[in-house]
């Protein structure tokens, strides 16, 4: 019945969900700021127009919140499924071989800014509840918190989770905003890693000088600001930041054999993203490099003269974004303050350093021996003939750790993207196949968490 009606209803679905991401919801992006808020609204539309109660459109100091809920018994549980409308900046425009928000189709896949990240599978739950409220049997409550600020850093989403608990009770929270190992393997997330986001400006002198009249007596920030950088991380991909590893779990070989058995083609993932060869830290392989081990990366670095031509100049001024992705028992915190010190000792006194930091997040680790795991293990099982297996990400969602910390809630995190979906990369795109599947596994962990959980 239920694939049946998502079968009758596909092109509409679709239909609406480019609606959505013909909004240009950049949430870094103050320019944006309108279209922001249209998303927004859009989804209060949507939430109403599916009957939902409660409905409503929560200012913040940033992007808004979106909520909406539906309490059909006390007795029943309650679902409450977080996900985000914004978007990450969509430049370069260039490098799309369609416009980022005018939605296509291509080879079976949605191209657009948002498709996958996180519009498209954020989507899906609003139409698996229709499809259960029009065709199917409710014996659940469910609660919808969208954020618009997710993507950069959900700064409101904090304070408006420590404010509103009674609001948020739950049983469980359940969020579309992973990807899977890919279609012929699903997988569940069960740990995503932390986050530290540094910005690291170098001044040399007060201005910018002739690199002729004073180059050679007077240091340059950009070449220093590249010995600083190379002094992070040895040619065996260890971090060099003193205390860096300390809280650092090792795990026992039988873990390490365990989360090694994910399929994984090494061949196809350089292919993929045409590189000669992988590189990580010594000892690792590609999966707990990614999975299970910290790293640090710079994320963009500049200075100097850039435009057309040459111009012999000493610059002033070196910046960089530098980012380190932590794992359990990291402080976002604690990394933070030991990248900042270690870089102002590395500083010399040719020049001054200033060590910023931005949004931050702490790493999580999914219980899976619970009623919601069990649900999601599956529903999976039951929509793809194919019991899914536990996976590290290496991506971030810090919300999911204060959720845990702040309503002492599980989240499940049950994604559907893969990683040709191209988040955050020029042609993002999401398979059709995996909307609809999608659809039809969510459909089927709300049904499932209702029954188990009573
Ligand atoms: N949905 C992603 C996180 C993700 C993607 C986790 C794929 C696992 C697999 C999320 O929108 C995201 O991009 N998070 C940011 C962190 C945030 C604080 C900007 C990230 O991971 O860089
Ligand atoms: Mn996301
Ligand atoms: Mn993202």
């Amino acid at each position: 019945m239920i694939k049946e009606y998502i079968k009758s209803n596909k092109e509409r679905f679709l239909e609406e969900l480019f609606e959505l991401l013909k909004i240009q919801s950049v949430s870094a992006d103050s320019k944006f700021k309108n279209e922001v808020d249209k998303a927004a609204d859009w989804l209060v539309n949507e939430f109403q127009k599916l009957e939902l109660d409660k409905v409503e459109k929560i200012k913040t100091k940033g992007h808004p919140i979106v909520f909406a809920e539906k309490i059909i018994n006390d007795t029943y549980p309650t679902i409450l499924v977080y996900g985000h409308y914004d978007v990450q900046p969509a430049d370069p425009y260039e490098l799309w071989d369609s416009p980022p928000f005018e939605p296509t189709i291509k080879n079976n896949k949605i191209f657009a800014r948002g498709a996958c990240d996180d519009k498209g599978q954020m989507f899906m739950h609003l139409k698996a509840y229709e499809a259960l409220k029009e065709v199917g049997d409710i014996q659940f409550n469910i609660k919808f918190m969208i954020e618009g600020e997710e993507e950069c850093g959900s700064d409101s989403l904090e304070d408006f989770v420590i404010n509103n608990r009674e609001k948020l009770l739950a049983d469980v929270i359940v969020i579309s905003d992973t990807s899977i190992i890919n279609n012929e393997n699903p997988s569940i997330t069960v740990g995503l890693r932390g986050l530290s986001y540094m910005e690291v400006e170098l001044t040399g002198p007060n201005r910018d000088l002739h690199s002729g009249t004073y180059g050679g007596a007077v240091n340059n920030p950009i070449n220093e600001l590249c010995k600083m950088i190379s002094s992070l991380k040895s040619d065996n991909g260890k971090v060099l930041i003193p205390g860096f590893y300390d809280n650092v779990e090792n795990h026992n070989e039988d873990f390490r054999k365990e989360i090694n058995k994910v399929p994984f083609d090494i061949n196809e993932f350089k292919s993929h993203i045409n590189i000669g060869d992988v590189f990580g830290e010594q000892g690792f392989s590609s999966v707990e490099r990614i999975g299970t081990r910290p790293t640090l990366d710079v994320n963009g670095i500049w200075g100097g003269y850039i435009n057309e031509g040459a111009k012999t100049v000493l610059p002033s001024k070196a910046y960089a974004k530098i980012s380190m992705r932590l794992v359990p028992n990291q402080s976002s915190k604690e990394i933070s303050n030991l990248f900042s010190n270690y870089l102002k000792q590395l500083c010399p006194k040719s020049c001054t350093i200033k060590v910023t930091e931005h949004h931050g997040g702490e790493p999580c680790v999914v219980n899976t021996n619970t009623s919601g795991y069990k649900a999601a293990f599956n529903a999976f099982k039951e929509i793809w003939k194919k019991e899914p297996v536990p996976t590290f990400d290496g991506g971030s969602i810090p919300i999911v750790a204060l959720f845990k910390k702040e309503l002492g809630l599980e989240s499940i995190l049950m994604g559907f993207g893969l990683d040709e979906d191209a988040i955050h990369s020029p042609n993002e795109s999401y398979g059709l196949f995996n909307f609809y599947k999608g659809i039809e596994t969510i459909t089927s962990f709300y049904t499932n968490f209702s029954k188990d959980e009573k």
